[in-house]
């Protein structure tokens, strides 16, 4: 076994984190089916949409029949199972919306989905790791990653917008593959002290954290705010803070006290998580315990690569002790593309949640039209919180700044304060 020392001087990769080279945290190649034994549950995932319209989904779920879960064998299936069984838990739990809750979660579905998400180091809930890392599959095999040719494997109500917000956000992380794959190289870059190839490294991050900048536009293309508001939102909801179900939910056969998880967030990506980690970014309390909480909705690897990338040396203090120019601007270009993503995200939340909300409100008491009914049907619990139960905007303005911190300049600073604040 090689000794702590060893391993500390050795070059840092990114081989044993379970990132692919092609794909970033995306799981390569996802399995479309499980093997046969497991129809039961693949029959209602597929209609779990269908199902929770005609409110026929939770006495499906009810008759199925306990599986062993003995017979997953291996990373893409199990990735597969927990991505059906949080679908259709989803369903189960908000079928009726945000008052008719359930406390249990029924013994054929809690048992087998506990073992599931144990044998994966995942929460029995559905995490970005399953609906957006897990849940694509190319129509064209040989052709490119776009919207055309994408399909998801297992929907939530919401139609043509659930597709769009899942897989935009699957498009985000990969724009951001060139950005990962740049890790290493700030990293070796620094221990080394070789200004050169950090300056490089520094400027491919840059660059890919703006190509995800440009594929979250995508979002106004393919989401209807409406429907993400007043219909899909509840179903990515969880049962941790959460006041329509104070208690939590008892996963029948696993245990008999109610048990909390946070709902699923894209805070739940690895990736700024790393970015963070790599620039030095360092969070206000509250935010960063929310933040911090969130890792564990991750993959296990991909939580380990983000706790090895914050013990390296400080990439910060490397730029301002070498005190060169170009190596200085190419840090604090890549802060401002990260502040800019974030500015960005705090438009695309405003959109989505913060305008329906109001306009939730407005409407409830005098609204005809078909649009205004969807947004007033949407959950008033939520209409403050992030679906992980975050308190919104001063938390994504929190997290905002605590980045802008970490600019070296004053120039810097002052340039990106005026564009954060138009
Ligand atoms: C319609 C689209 C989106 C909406 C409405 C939205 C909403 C939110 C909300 C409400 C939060 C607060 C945390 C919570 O309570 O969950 C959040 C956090 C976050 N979201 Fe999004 N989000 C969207 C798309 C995305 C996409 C595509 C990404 C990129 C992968 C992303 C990345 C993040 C990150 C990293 C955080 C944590 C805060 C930070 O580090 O700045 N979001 N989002």
């Amino acid at each position: 076994m090689a000794s702590v020392e060893t391993e500390r001087r050795a070059p840092f990769s990114l081989d044993s984190y379970y990132v692919s080279e092609e794909l970033g945290f995306v799981l390569p190649d996802p399995l479309e089916n499980l093997p046969s034994y497991y129809q039961p549950w693949m029959d209602i995932a597929l209609r779990v949409p269908e199902l929770v319209h005609s409110h026929d989904l939770r006495s499906h779920i009810n008759k199925m029949p306990l599986l062993s879960t003995k017979f997953l064998q291996n990373h893409r299936e199990l990735r597969l199972a927990h991505l059906v069984l949080s679908m259709v838990t989803m369903g189960y739990v908000w079928q009726e919306g945000e008052n008719d809750t359930v406390e249990m979660l029924p013994r054929s579905l809690a048992v087998p989905y506990w073992e599931v998400s144990q044998r994966l180091g995942l929460p029995s809930i559905l995490t970005h790791a399953d609906a957006v890392l897990a849940n694509w599959r190319k129509k064209d095999p040989e052709g490119p990653f776009d919207m055309e040719n994408l399909e998801l494997l297992v929907r939530l109500p919401g139609g043509d917008s659930v597709k769009g917000f899942f897989l935009v956000t699957l498009l985000v992380e990969l724009a951001a593959v060139p950005a990962l794959r740049s890790i290493p190289a700030v990293i070796n870059g620094v221990k080394c002290g070789d200004t050169d190839a950090v300056t490089k490294a520094l400027q491919n991050i840059g660059q890919s954290i703006q190509d995800m900048n440009d594929a979250l536009k995508l979002m106004h293309v393919y989401v209807d705010p409406s429907v993400f508001y007043g219909i899909m939102r509840i179903f990515l909801s969880g049962w941790k803070d959460n006041p329509c179900m104070p208690k939590g939910l008892v996963y029948e056969g696993v245990q008999t006290e109610p048990i909390g998880f946070s709902g699923g967030s894209a805070a739940q990506s690895s990736l700024l998580h790393c970015f963070d980690e790599l620039l030095g970014v360092k969070h206000e309390e509250k935010s960063c315990a929310f933040l911090t909480r969130m890792r564990n909705y991750m993959p296990p690897a991909h939580q380990k690569l983000i706790q090895d990338i914050s013990l390296q040396p400080s990439l910060r203090g490397f730029v301002q002790q070498r005190a060169n120019e170009a190596l200085s601007k190419a840090f604090d270009d890549c802060v401002s593309k990260l502040l800019a993503l974030r500015s960005y995200h705090i438009n695309v939340v405003s959109r989505f949640i913060t305008v329906p909300a109001a306009r939730a409100r407005q409407l409830r008491t005098n609204s005809h039209d078909s649009e205004g009914e969807m947004v007033s049907r949407a959950p008033t619990s939520l209409e403050e919180r992030g679906t992980g139960g975050s308190g919104i905007m001063t938390f994504l303005k929190t997290v905002r700044d605590k980045t802008k911190d970490v600019l070296l300049h004053e120039t810097s600073k002052k340039t990106v304060h005026e564009n954060c604040h138009q």
